[in-house]
């Protein structure tokens, strides 16, 4: 338990932050998607190879950061166009909110069905959802993250 409110604890810091400067909300996004980020690499690891209490461990966290309210780290003027080589995110994200809102829902949703099935202790489920959770970032990537 003390894990999981340690590792909340960033997450809790960033959702409540407003941002005074642009480079601020970009340090912040980005150190929202490698915490993100992290979970994801182990989860994959855990998903080849099945451990049940590191999948319940994993997921603690993953709630903690979807918990995050990413709104403040989207503040306009902060993507590739203003911050050229200091982030990854495209000027179109702005112009296209809705598609990009609904992107973020989808991981959100694929999110929550892979902390429900980590809770079942099943392997296949939680492949399943693992397979499916990974598309939501590819989805968006693919779309408003500038290649590197
Ligand atoms: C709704 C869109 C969206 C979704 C969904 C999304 N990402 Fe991203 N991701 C971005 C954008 C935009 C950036 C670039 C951020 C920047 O550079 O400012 C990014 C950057 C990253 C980075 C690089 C962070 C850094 O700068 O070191 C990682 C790692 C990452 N995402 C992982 C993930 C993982 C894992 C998932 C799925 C579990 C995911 N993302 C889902 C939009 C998304």
């Amino acid at each position: 338990m003390r894990k999981v409110l340690l590792a909340a604890l960033p997450a809790a810091l960033i959702a409540g932050a407003a941002f005074a400067d642009p480079m601020a909300a970009i340090e912040a996004r980005q150190a929202y998607f490698k915490s993100l980020g992290g979970v994801t690499k182990a989860m994959g690891g855990i998903a080849k190879s099945f451990d049940a209490e590191a999948a319940k461990a994993e997921t603690a966290k993953l709630e903690a950061i979807l918990a995050t309210d990413t709104a403040p780290l989207f503040a306009e003027g902060t993507s590739d166009a203003e911050f050229p080589g200091k982030t990854r995110a495209m000027a179109k994200i702005w112009t296209n909110m809705e598609d990009f809102g609904a992107k973020g829902k989808a991981m959100h949703e694929a999110g929550a069905e892979l902390i429900a099935a980590s809770a079942t202790g099943d392997a296949a489920a939680f492949g399943a959802a693992f397979g499916k959770f990974g598309g939501t970032c590819k989805a968006c990537h693919d779309d408003y993250r500038v290649p590197e």
